[in-house]
C-alpha cells in the first residue's frame, strides 16, 4: 500500500444536475422543459421513468447539504434550472426559482461547502425548443442573458461558473442520433446546435468578464480518452479523427484554434456546413479561467470504412453497467493528453465516477467494491498526471447519490450514496466512507 498526497489546497467535491435531483418539476413556478417532454414521449426512457420526483431534492435540499458536510465535501457543482429563473426560456423572470437557489447556496455557504454552478445541464426551457432550440441561433442571446441574471443575483456568493456540461452530448445525442432530447435525428440539426451552443458559452463568458464579477469560468467537456487498438500508423490516423469529432471539437474553438479541419469537411460536404458568421470565433474564443473535465472511460480505436473514418474496437476490459470499459487509467491519461494539447490549462474533474448497481445487502450495507476500486485507480492515475505538472485544482465525484440518468431513467446507479426511490431515504455506501476517507487525508492509499 501507498499513500498518494494531494497538493495541498485541492478541492474535494461531489457533483448533481438539477434534472437528475431536484424533481418537483411543476412547483413555485418552473416552466416546461424538453426533458418533461421528452420523458413523456413513449419508448424514450428506460421504464417510463421521468425526473418528476427524482431524489425530491428540491424539498429535501437541507438534508443533502447535511450529509454532505458529513462527508466533508468541500465544494458542491449544482446547476441551475433555468426553467425555474425564466420559465420560458427568456422574458419575465421568475422571483420563486431564483429564491430557491439562494436558499441552497445560503445553505452550503453555512457548511462551508464552496457552491460551483453549472448554468446549463441539458434543461432547455420548451419555450426555446418551440422556436428551434439550440438550432436557433437567438437561443444563444437567451443564454447570455440568463448567465447574466445568474451572475447579477448569485454573484456575490458563488466564485466558480460552469457555461455548459458537455456540449457533445446534448447536441449529439439530442440532435443526431436522436436518443436524448429533444430527440432529432439530422445532421444538419447537429452542426447547427454545436456551433450554436459554443456560441453561447462564449457569449456567457464575455458577459462574466464584461460584469466583473469576481470568480472563475469554464466550460465542462465530455471526453473520453481515444487509444489505438493496434500499433498501425492508420490506426493512429484513426485515433486522430476520434479526438478531432470527440475533443478537439469542442475544445479547439473554447482555446482559439477554431473547429478541426476533418469536422469543418464533413459537415460541409454533406451540405450542412457549421452556421458560422463573421465573429463568431473570436467570441466563442474568449478566454476562460479553466477546463472543466468530465471523464468515465476509454475507447479503444480502429480504423472504419463509415462517414467518420473510426470505429471502436472491441473492448479489452471488463465492462460496466453503462457499457463502456473500466478503465482507471483514463483519467490521468486523457489530464495529461489534454494538458498537453492546450498548453497547460486550470482544471478541474467536474465530474468522474463509477456505474455500480450495488444494492443493500442484507442488513443494509451498500459495499459497492467496483466504485471503491475503480476510484483509487482514477484518482491514481489523476495523482500521477498533477505529479507530471498538470494543473489539477479539484476533482468532483458524479454523482452525491443515485439519480437519474437520462434515457436509462433510474435504471444505472452513480450515487456514493443510496438512493431508495420508494421511500427516498439516502443511504451513504461504502464508497462514500472512502470518499470521506479520501478528503481528511487529502490523499489515497492505494
Ligand atoms: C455525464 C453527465 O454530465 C451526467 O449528467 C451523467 O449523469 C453522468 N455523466 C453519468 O453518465
Amino acid at each position: 500500500m501507498a499513500f498518494l498526497a494531494f497538493p495541498e489546497g485541492f478541492q474535494w467535491g461531489v457533483a448533481t444536475a438539477a434534472y437528475q435531483i431536484e424533481g418537483a418539476v411543476r412547483e413555485d413556478g418552473r416552466g416546461v422543459t424538453i426533458w418533461d417532454t421528452f420523458v413523456r414521449q413513449p419508448g424514450r426512457v428506460q421504464n417510463g421513468d421521468t425526473g418528476d420526483v427524482a431524489c425530491d431534492h428540491y424539498h429535501r435540499y437541507r438534508e443533502d447539504i447535511e450529509l454532505m458536510a458529513s462527508l466533508g465535501i468541500q465544494t458542491y457543482r449544482f446547476s441551475l434550472a433555468w426553467s425555474r429563473i425564466y420559465p420560458f426560456g427568456r422574458g419575465a423572470v421568475n422571483e420563486q426559482g431564483l429564491a430557491f437557489y439562494d436558499r441552497l447556496i445560503d445553505a452550503l455557504l453555512e457548511k462551508n461547502i464552496q457552491p460551483a454552478i453549472t448554468l446549463y445541464h441539458w434543461d432547455l426551457p420548451q419555450a426555446l425548443q418551440d422556436l428551434g432550440g439550440w438550432m436557433n441561433r437567438e437561443t444563444t442571446d437567451a443564454f447570455a442573458a440568463y448567465a447574466k441574471t445568474a451572475f447579477n443575483r448569485f454573484g456575490d456568493r458563488v466564485t466558480r461558473w460552469i457555461t455548459l456540461n458537455e456540449p457533445i452530448v446534448f447536441t449529439e445525442m439530442g440532435h443526431r442520433t436522436g436518443v436524448m432530447a429533444p430527440g432529432i435525428r439530422d445532421l444538419g440539426a447537429y452542426a447547427r446546435a454545436i456551433h450554436h451552443a459554443l456560441l453561447a458559452h462564449g457569449k456567457a463568458v464575455r458577459v462574466f468578464r464584461e460584469g466583473g464579477y469576481r470568480g472563475e469560468i469554464g466550460i465542462t467537456n465530455a471526453n473520453t480518452y481515444y487509444e489505438p487498438a493496434d500499433d498501425s500508423p492508420e490506426t493512429a490516423a484513426a485515433v486522430e479523427r476520434a479526438r478531432d469529432f470527440d475533443t478537439r471539437l469542442f475544445h479547439g474553438p473554447v482555446f482559439g484554434r477554431g473547429y478541426p479541419a476533418t469536422v469543418v469537411k464533413h459537415f460541409a460536404e454533406r451540405g450542412v456546413p457549421l452556421p458560422i458568421e463573421p465573429g463568431d470565433m473570436e467570441v466563442i474564443a474568449t478566454p476562460t479561467d479553466f477546463l472543466g473535465v468530465n471523464l468515465y472511460s476509454r475507447g479503444l480505436i480502429q480504423p472504419a470504412n463509415n462517414s467518420v473514418g473510426f470505429t471502436y474496437a472491441p473492448p479489452r476490459l471488463p465492462l460496466l453497467p453503462m457499457g463502456y470499459e473500466a478503465a482507471p487509467h483514463a483519467l490521468g491519461a486523457f489530464v495529461r493528453w489534454v494538458s498537453r494539447e492546450y498548453d497547460r490549462p486550470r482544471i478541474y474533474i467536474t465530474e468522474n465516477g463509477v456505474c455500480d448497481n450495488t444494492e443493500p445487502d442484507a442488513s443494509g450495507v451498500i459495499d459497492d467494491t467496483t466504485r471503491q476500486e475503480l476510484l483509487r485507480g482514477f484518482l491514481a492515475g489523476l495523482h500521477g498526471a498533477i505529479a507530471d505538472g498538470c494543473d489539477v485544482r479539484g476533482y468532483y465525484q458524479w454523482s452525491l447519490m443515485d439519480n437519474f440518468e437520462w434515457a436509462f431513467g433510474y435504471s444505472k446507479r452513480f450515487g456514493i450514496v443510496y438512493t431508495d426511490y420508494r421511500t427516498l431515504a439516502r443511504i451513504p455506501k461504502k464508497s462514500a466512507e472512502l470518499y470521506a476517507e479520501i478528503i481528511r487525508r487529502n490523499g489515497v492509499e492505494v
